[in-house]
């Protein structure tokens, strides 16, 4: 299977917002933030592309050192087959390029698929964001040293 990971374009908003209902319905970011960031400098937005099907995104933006994932999505259907990881290494070496030292992110502590995706490649968690999501629902903080 060829993966392909390139910048995300206008053309490519449509189905990335699909992307995005898919994995997180009603907790999903609204389309205008995908629109707002494509037109920002401080922004990494790659997309994986599996025989021109986009199959999962990752957007993060930067600020000097630091480098923030906004959210890392990849469809069910193509799902532990190793595109995540190609999402987030490819980021991690663009973002090292720009002599960025640390990434951090924000992630559920119920999402234990992302959770562990996270802790495997590296991202050690620094702390408990009580209610993040809402009520009830914590975030771990979790960051990696580039
Ligand atoms: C997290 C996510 C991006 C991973 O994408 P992916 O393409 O499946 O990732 P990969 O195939 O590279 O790696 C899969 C990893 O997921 C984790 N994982 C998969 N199924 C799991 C399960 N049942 N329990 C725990 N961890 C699991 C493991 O770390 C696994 O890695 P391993 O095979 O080395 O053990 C994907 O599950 C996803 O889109 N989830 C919904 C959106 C989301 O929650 N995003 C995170 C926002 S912070």
């Amino acid at each position: 299977m060829e993966v392909k990971i390139l910048p995300v374009s206008r053309e490519d908003l449509e189905t990335i917002y699909e992307i995005e209902l898919e994995c997180f319905g009603e907790d999903a970011y609204p389309k205008y933030l995908f629109e707002y960031v494509l037109e920002k400098k401080n922004t990494v937005f790659l997309k994986a592309v599996v025989d021109n099907v986009i199959a999962g995104f990752i957007l993060a933006t930067y600020h000097s050192r630091e480098c923030t994932i906004l959210t890392i999505n990849v469809r069910k259907a193509y799902r532990n087959m190793g595109i995540g990881s190609n999402l987030l290494k490819t980021l991690e070496k663009e973002v090292e390029k720009m002599n960025i030292e640390k990434i951090i992110l924000q992630v559920e502590v119920s999402n234990k698929t992302a959770v562990e995706f996270y802790l495997k490649r590296g991202y050690r968690i620094s702390r408990l964001i009580k209610n993040y999501y809402g009520l009830g629902r914590d975030a771990y903080e979790a960051f990696k040293k580039l």
